[in-house]
């Protein structure tokens, strides 16, 4: 991305939050991510910041949830320090790893201390991410009565040889499963779909997608398999035993997944997502792409208040030692530049169904026009939106987003 690197800060061990954070703070929503750092094993596909059981040095997951409750009493007092005004959280977000990895009764202990530390904002959306074989009826119960409004099931795809090539270990039975017994205890629910895994047809995907559809979820993500560097399958991949798909073959998923989720009664609101209706959109989510005040707990988190980034230790054993002296779990912090942050607003807009007004592109490159008027005549992005002073991608846009994030950054 185009812009110099955001001024790089040293990430103090008492937290101590620079004066910035308080620009504009109570025009901002507040958010909470809780990372959960263990998986029973890695998929190998998969370069998330989590940890089997052998990879922990002598940490344990039982101790895990008292650490966190450690880490939420001292943002607290770092909040109160900075002088940032009492903001109930608007939403709340389990993420890993794989949080379900934990006993209910270790989320809803944290979950209450979040709630005794900021109180939840009316309607606050509460979010698990959730292995299909982790959950019981009494397991989701536990989590609906103390709070909890909706679960993120990771389905990924229902063909048994897709999910053996992403090294998936879950029962795919297990995904229809968790999905009915988490809708009988009154949650919301979501699956994440990965589509492009090597060896994957068309066939296969359709598939994966009726499968979904047939689930009748809230809310679907549909993600196109990133071969992240240093992972098993990017070595399966270098050494020819597997082979990666063709950017075509995935621009045609993509339109699938539109038509098929379209037809289905959902309506795309970010790239890789789709809600029934707006009320089904999430939150959590929307808070990020619209660059709102998040506070992220647990190894590897990162944090951002009014401009202001910072990210924890990475490995459980590190983050335990810092929060159990009580000090900051950071160990690097940004403070970003009105640049920098307008180049992050059009990344992230740019790609949102609400699209991103066009005066803010043209408060970082007042040439854009150009850019514009070339994306209208090639249906890129949508003309009546466009005349309105709005920049909505079009499906075709969808598919071209990062390089025309790159053009109108240039
Ligand atoms: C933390 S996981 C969800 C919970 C649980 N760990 C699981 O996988 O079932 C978040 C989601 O990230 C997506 N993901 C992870 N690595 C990815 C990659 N390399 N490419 C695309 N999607 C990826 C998967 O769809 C996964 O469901
Ligand atoms: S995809 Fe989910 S289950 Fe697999 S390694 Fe990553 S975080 Fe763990």
């Amino acid at each position: 991305m185009a812009g110099p690197h955001p001024i790089a800060d040293p990430a103090p061990s008492d937290g101590f939050l620079p004066v910035q954070v308080l620009d504009g703070a109570s025009t901002r929503s507040f958010h909470a991510y809780l990372h959960i750092p263990f998986c029973r094993v890695r998929c190998g596909y998969c370069d998330f910041n989590t940890y089997t059981s052998t990879e922990l040095r002598g940490e344990k997951q039982s101790d895990f949830a008292a650490r966190m409750l450690s880490e939420i009493a001292f943002s607290v007092k770092v909040q109160q320090q900075a002088q940032l005004p009492a903001r109930p959280l608007a939403s709340v977000f389990f993420g890993g790893g794989t949080p379900t990895q934990l006993p209910a009764e270790d989320l809803v202990s944290i979950l209450g201390q979040l709630e005794r530390s900021f109180g939840f904002a009316a309607g606050c959306e509460i979010t698990t991410e959730a292995n299909p074989d982790d959950v019981s009826k009494e397991y989701l119960e536990k989590l609906a009565r103390a709070g909890f409004t909706r679960v993120s099931i990771g389905m990924q795809s229902s063909v048994p040889s897709v999910l053996a090539t992403l090294e998936r270990t879950h029962n795919p039975v297990n995904v229809a499963t968790a999905v009915a017994l988490a809708k009988s205890v009154g949650l919301q629910t979501s699956v994440d779909l990965i589509y492009g895994a090597p060896g994957e047809t068309m066939d296969d995907w359709v598939a994966s997608l009726e499968s979904a559809i047939e689930l009748e979820t809230d809310h679907v993500s549909a993600y196109s398999l990133i071969v992240e560097p240093g992972t098993k399958m990017a070595r399966q991949i270098k050494s020819g035993l597997l082979t990666e798909q063709d950017p075509d073959e995935l621009a045609d998923k993509y339109e699938l997944a539109e038509a098929m989720l379209s037809a289905a009664g959902f309506e795309w609101y970010e790239v890789s997502n789709w809600s029934r209706g707006e009320g089904a959109r999430s939150v959590h989510n929307l808070a990020y792409w619209r660059g709102n005040d998040w506070w992220g707990y647990g190894p590897g988190a990162h944090s951002h208040i009014g401009g202001v980034r910072w990210w924890n230790a990475k490995h459980p054993s590190t983050y335990a030692q810092k929060v159990t002296q009580g000090e900051s779990p950071a160990v690097g912090r940004e403070t970003l530049d009105q640049k920098t942050r307008l180049e992050e607003r059009i990344l992230l807009e740019l790609r949102i169904a609400d699209g991103i007004s066009i005066e803010t592109i043209k408060a970082l490159n007042p040439d854009a026009n150009r850019w514009i008027s070339q994306y209208i005549a090639t249906e890129l992005i949508d003309a009546a939106s466009a005349l309105r002073g709005h920049l909505v991608l079009t499906l075709k846009g969808r598919l071209l987003a990062d390089s025309m994030v790159r053009q109108l950054l240039t």
